[in-house]
């Protein structure tokens, strides 16, 4: 392979009027990950981050932020006049002056970097001034079309040798009816030689109809000047695609998920029926864990080994370690369930909830901001909020921690060992003890030492024969 360094520029600056959004194109999310955050990381697989450059324009600051993570560069198209204008804006930027520049559309998600891997190699054996990614569709509709030497179909050659170099790409709007025909399109992936692409892609004049400049019309540019264009065809047009609309997007989607799926299942975790679960790009799951039908694992959630993850269960930005078992139809957000420990069914977690090793929360169980201790057990219908409980602890059903006074949260804090009764009601700020016991139906304002029994509700009063006499006073 050639020593020559390549960087990446990615176009990113469109509005992509055809989504009819207020949202920059490259925003929307596909997968898990914004367009953008898609090639960012395919682009990553080929080029270091500080040479690849993402040009944006339209919601700049916006699109920055939502990518500044990778570490990648930026340049600003503050005016969007077409491709060929957008990778001019990176003209002059350090480094890109020298070795080979890849160019990628930001609105193409689904790009593998095997694919990329493949545009290089097509690229280095061509020897050609720029190599470009195309392929066949049985509708081209929309796409640039790819003329070749000889304008009929059986004088194109598949394998794009070199006498099937490429000598204009046509926009759909350019195209005759004739080129209309050519069902060869060109992908918006290219490979460039930068001692020839910057002069080159200079001189480019705005396309008389739109105004705008066409990247496109760098390939005929360079052959008027000697150079040569090959083309990299590949098979699988589903991955070259750039998404244009919402029907697109929501295609898009699908395949992202349908292939974290299986990228899962061949690393060894079972899921029933992957058509219907909805997996982030970033999550992790261990092997032997099974995902059951119509989960959702986003964002950052990371799943150990032999879990069982039921039905419906939906986990954000979750830590799941080995042996857990969260039952159908629990939400979690942003907490941690750690090893044996057992959550659901209908449990809600959030804002950084805690189960510690083989504790179990039961159905209609919500844990917020609140660590239950080793072993201890929340099975029914509790509201634990802003609270820290010990080891070995047992809460009853009902028992509700009350956090908040409507100014401020308070924290409850309740020991190892300690027997909260059901419906307890505690007042927080408050203490229970370790290894004390806390009456239930219980109201709780101040703290029950250790060992102790808390009671905090009326004595019970018995009126005997009372439901007899009733009876006879009435007649029913
Ligand atoms: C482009 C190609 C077409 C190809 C298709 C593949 C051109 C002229 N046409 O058409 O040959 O078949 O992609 O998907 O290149 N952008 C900017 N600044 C601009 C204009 C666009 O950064 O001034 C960015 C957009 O944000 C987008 C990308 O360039 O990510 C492509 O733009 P888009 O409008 O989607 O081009 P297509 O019409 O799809
Ligand atoms: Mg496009």
């Amino acid at each position: 392979m050639s020593s020559s360094p390549i960087s990446v520029v990615i176009l990113a600056a469109g509005l992509g009027t055809r989504m009819r959004s207020r949202l920059a194109k490259v925003l929307h999310r596909a997968g898990g990950a914004c367009l953008l955050e898609h090639v960012i990381e395919a682009a990553c697989e080929i080029a270091p981050r500080e040479r690849i450059v993402a040009v944006v324009g339209h919601q700049a600051e916006r699109v920055r932020a939502e990518v500044e993570h990778s570490g990648v560069r930026f340049a600003v198209q503050t005016e969007q006049k077409g491709t060929g204008h957008a990778l001019g804006i990176c003209a002059g930027l350090e480094g890109l002056d020298e070795g080979r520049i890849v160019v990628l559309y930001g609105d193409c998600p689904l790009l593998r970097p095997e694919t990329l891997h493949q545009l290089m190699q097509r690229h280095e054996e061509s020897g050609c001034a720029a190599t470009l990614i195309t392929t066949h569709l049985d509708d081209p509709s929309g796409y640039g079309r790819i003329v070749r030497y000889g304008d009929r179909d059986s004088d194109r050659d598949r394998d794009g040798d070199q006498a099937g170099h490429v000598l204009a790409i046509v926009e759909e709007k350019a195209a005759s009816a004739e080129q209309k025909q050519i069902r060869e399109i060109n992908s918006g992936l290219y490979c460039f030689e930068a001692a020839s692409l910057w002069n080159h892609l200079a001189a480019l004049q705005p396309n008389p109809a739109s105004g705008e400049i066409y990247l496109t019309d760098i390939v005929a540019a360079l052959r008027a000047a000697g150079h040569a264009t090959a083309a990299c065809v590949v098979d699988d047009a589903s991955e070259i695609l750039g998404i244009n609309t919402r029907v697109e997007l929501a295609e898009a989607d699908r395949l992202l998920r349908q292939r974290k799926a299986r990228e899962l299942m061949l690393g060894g975790v079972t899921i029933e029926r992957p058509e219907t679960v909805t997996i982030d790009k970033h999550v992790v799951v261990g092997s032997d864990t099974i995902v059951g039908a119509f989960t959702h694992l986003l964002g950052t959630t990371r799943i150990g080994a032999d879990c069982r993850i039921g039905a419906g269960a939906i986990l954000r930005n979750a830590v799941v370690v080995d042996e857990v078992e969260v039952l159908p139809y629990s939400l979690i957000d942003d907490s941690t369930l750690e090893a044996r420990s057992r959550v659901g069914p209908f449990a809600r977690l959030r804002m950084n909830a805690i189960v510690e090793a083989a504790a179990c929360v039961g159905n209609f169980v919500e844990l917020k901001n609140t660590r239950l201790g080793a072993d201890s057990k929340a099975m029914h219908l509790a509201y634990l909020g802003d609270s820290v409980i010990g080891a070995n602890a047992n809460i009853g059903a009902g028992t509700i921690t009350c956090n908040y006074d409507g100014v401020a949260k308070h924290q409850t804090e309740i020991g190892a060992g300690a027997f909260v009764g059901s419906n307890a009601t505690l007042v927080a700020p408050v203490e229970i003890g370790a290894g004390s016991y806390v009456a239930a139906g219980s109201v709780i304002t101040d703290a029950v030492p250790e060992d102790a029994l808390g009671l905090g509700r009326s004595r019970q009063v018995v009126k005997e024969g009372w439901a007899r006499k009733r009876r006879e006073q009435t007649g029913k």
